[in-house]
């Protein structure tokens, strides 16, 4: 996870960068206004879940979820379920706290920290029943590969976490970085893949995200991958 130190220093390498700027007020007063009720404050510590959602349920955690459009969507549909949602880009906080409060969700919280320190420190191991992470920054430079979240220590990890037939939903518009997916994914014997050996998914059952949308305009392929935990 954030265990891959920069050579030289002691930083981590991140899968992100914090872009400062272009909140806007309704984003800003949202924070302000919302996140007592519906954020949850990182702690490298065991998250209470059955505090947070009493009653336990069928948990999803999406991953980056930008500016939260489809984890809004997803959590309005799926009412029977429980949504937490990771990011640290705060303008897309500040918009789906805004959609959480207007729709009333009690079934949507949002953690607002890098996600492999919350995947490792907050989840208990055999507590999360699907994983999703869409559209993921491809860093395409490869001296930037490093960079990428999906990496076989990630999908680890994420395989720790995910209940005995859970799921692991992964989207890109980069092929080689689908290509890349598949690899670390295919390598993890605890990993099957749903649609069979090397292959992605066709008719994925997910919603479109700002990402996917601003693939298909640029004329992009998109690669779906779905693994289940054995
Ligand atoms: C390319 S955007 C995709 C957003 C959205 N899923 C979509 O399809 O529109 C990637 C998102 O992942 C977030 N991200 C990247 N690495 C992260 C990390 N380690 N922890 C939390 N968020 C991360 C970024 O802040 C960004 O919002």
């Amino acid at each position: 996870m954030t265990s891959s130190i920069k050579p030289g220093t002691n930083r981590p390498i991140r899968s992100y960068v914090i872009r400062s700027g272009r909140f806007t007020t309704s984003q800003r007063t949202a924070i302000e206004q919302h996140w007592v009720d519906y954020g949850i404050d990182y702690d490298a510590a065991r998250l209470p879940l059955e505090e947070v959602f009493p009653g336990g349920a069928h948990l999803i955690v999406e991953i980056g979820f930008g500016m939260g459009d489809s984890l809004l969507q997803m959590a309005r549909e799926q009412t029977e379920s429980s949504f937490i949602g990771i990011d640290v880009h705060k303008p897309g906080v500040g918009k789906l706290l805004h959609g959480i409060a207007e729709h009333g969700l009690s079934n949507l919280r949002i953690i607002c920290h890098d996600a492999q320190e919350v995947l490792r420190n907050c989840f208990d191991p055999a507590s999360i029943d699907q994983l999703l992470i869409f559209f993921p920054d491809p860093w395409p430079k490869k001296r930037h590969h490093k960079r990428r979240l999906v990496q076989t220590e990630f999908a680890e990890l994420a395989c720790v976490k995910l209940k005995t037939g859970g799921t692991i939903h992964l989207a890109t518009d980069w092929q080689a970085y689908a290509e890349h997916m598949m690899d670390v994914l295919e390598g993890i014997d605890t990993l099957e893949n749903v649609e069979g050996s090397k292959r992605y998914w066709d008719r994925p059952n997910r919603p479109a995200t700002k990402f996917s949308r601003r693939g298909q305009k640029l004329g992009h392929g998109v690669w779906d991958l779905l693994f289940r935990k054995r």
